[in-house]
């Protein structure tokens, strides 16, 4: 079990380069499954989400070369339709591996994910979706198995949810269904764009991405693709936030700036100085950050969910009350005991979080919740005065690739044991 000790209380200062996008390497490694061509992806982050994703692929018979962070897939040896049940567990999203399986083989079965660290993780969405593609859809005991031997068929498909994964799958599916299939209320977020270039560059026809309603015509088959990953939003995101806690001044490069900015903005409202260049963005804390009236977390382009950790770790050094407001997921401020043990004052009712910013934070023994409450207090750690240790690290390294060493690059005193 490795752990992060770090000396905290010293100001974060330099340049760091965003890694690519863990949230769009995922659907795009299980779309990969689609086609019977090789294909090269470029941009895809050392990360162990990332490696569950490469064993479920090797376990439905794909072959794949990783060379830094360039990954050739070749999935024309594609047979098992299983995703084995502690893959399942592992990773709750490799849900996203449904569409995928039904279009390429005409079933898919696999274990239903059940809760996790941050709320339930239903995937009705999903299945409902799947059986409007004209997929027969079974839930028995935890063990979901969906089949469509004669292929699935174009549908208007409206979601009462702009859920991520479920738009994503219901793309990926439609891609190789016979006619056009209509996604409404498809969610907007910047990894549906990549995934509809990811599949437009295999000869798919996805239009509307990044909008509300997403139109795929099905096609025959699909042919191999050279793509690159967008950069990670959440992981710029939050080396921005560490240099904002940290009172320092944080240089990120290789970033699509647009794609953060909500978070720009409330990094602005606590006083920041944030200047935006082509592909980077640069931070200067002010001396002492203001509290922000309001964080509520919403779909893109609203404030990611992702983000609210990190950043609800930085307000709790603001001048002043902050109020967070967690609207997506119903179980997302586990993070918040481990901030009050490096002296924070917050609060938590349901889904909601008051913050009473504090002066200082102390250094402190804690253990990670979950992947983005990790990197919260990682972020705690680095304000606070004296030695903090970080313990069980895991959870951190499913979505930042080496995080330690990124941050001794900022200057942080930050090490892995
Ligand atoms: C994706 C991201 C995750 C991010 C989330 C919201 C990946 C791998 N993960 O997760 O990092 O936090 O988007 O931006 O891309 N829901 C249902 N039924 C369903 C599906 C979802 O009720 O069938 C609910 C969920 O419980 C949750 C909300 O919808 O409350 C949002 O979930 P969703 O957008 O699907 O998130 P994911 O795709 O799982």
């Amino acid at each position: 079990m490795s752990s992060f000790i770090i000396q905290g209380g010293r100001p974060l200062n330099g340049e760091a380069v965003c890694q690519g996008s863990k949230n769009s390497s995922l659907p795009i490694l299980a779309a990969c499954i689609l086609s019977d061509r090789e294909i090269v992806l470029e941009n895809i982050p050392a990360l162990t989400d990332v490696d569950a994703t490469l064993e479920i692929l090797s376990c439905l018979g794909c072959r794949t070369r990783r060379e830094g962070t360039v990954l050739t897939v070749d999935p024309s040896g594609v047979s098992a339709v299983e995703i084995p049940d502690d893959l399942m567990r592992e990773m709750r999203s490799s849900v996203i591996f449904l569409g995928a399986l039904l279009a390429r083989t005409g079933r898919a079965a696999l274990s239903a994910p059940g809760g996790c660290e941050i709320g339930l993780r239903p995937i009705d969405l999903h299945l409902d979706a799947m059986r409007r593609l004209g997929a027969a859809v079974s839930d028995e005991g935890g063990k979901i198995e969906c089949t469509a031997p004669n292929g699935l068929k174009g549908a208007d498909i409206t979601l009462s949810f702009p859920s991520v994964g479920a738009t994503e799958n219901v793309m990926i599916a439609a891609s190789l269904a016979e006619g056009r299939t209509q996604i409404r209320n498809a969610a907007r977020e910047p990894e549906i764009s990549d995934l509809a270039d990811f599949l437009n560059a295999m000869g798919a026809k996805v239009s509307g991405a990044g909008e509300s309603t997403v139109v795929v015509e099905g096609v025959k088959k699909l042919h191999g693709a050279h793509h690159t990953v967008i950069p990670d939003r959440i992981a710029g995101a939050t080396l921005l936030a560490a240099g904002a806690i940290t009172g320092g001044r944080v240089c990120v490069k290789g970033l699509i700036p647009a794609h953060l900015a909500p978070v720009l903005d409330i990094f602005e409202r606590t006083g920041c100085g944030i200047e935006i260049g082509s592909d980077t963005v640069l931070l200067k804390a002010p001396k002492a950050l203001n509290s922000v009236r309001t964080v509520r977390t919403m779909p893109y382009p609203g404030f990611p969910t992702d983000i609210q950790p990190p950043v609800t770790a930085m307000l709790c050094r603001a001048q002043g009350t902050s109020v967070v407001i967690e609207t997506i997921f119903e179980s997302r401020f586990k993070f918040v005991g481990g901030l009050t043990r490096f002296g924070a004052n917050i609060r938590t009712d349901g889904r909601m979080a008051v913050v009473e910013g504090v002066k200082k934070l102390s250094g402190a023994n804690v253990v990670t919740p979950d992947l983005r409450g990790g990197a919260a207090l990682v972020l705690a750690a680095l304000s606070a005065e004296g030695e903090s240790r970080i313990e069980d690290v895991r959870h951190i390294d499913r979505g930042y690739a080496d995080f330690a060493r990124t941050l001794s690059r900022l200057s942080a005193d930050i090490k892995r044991i």
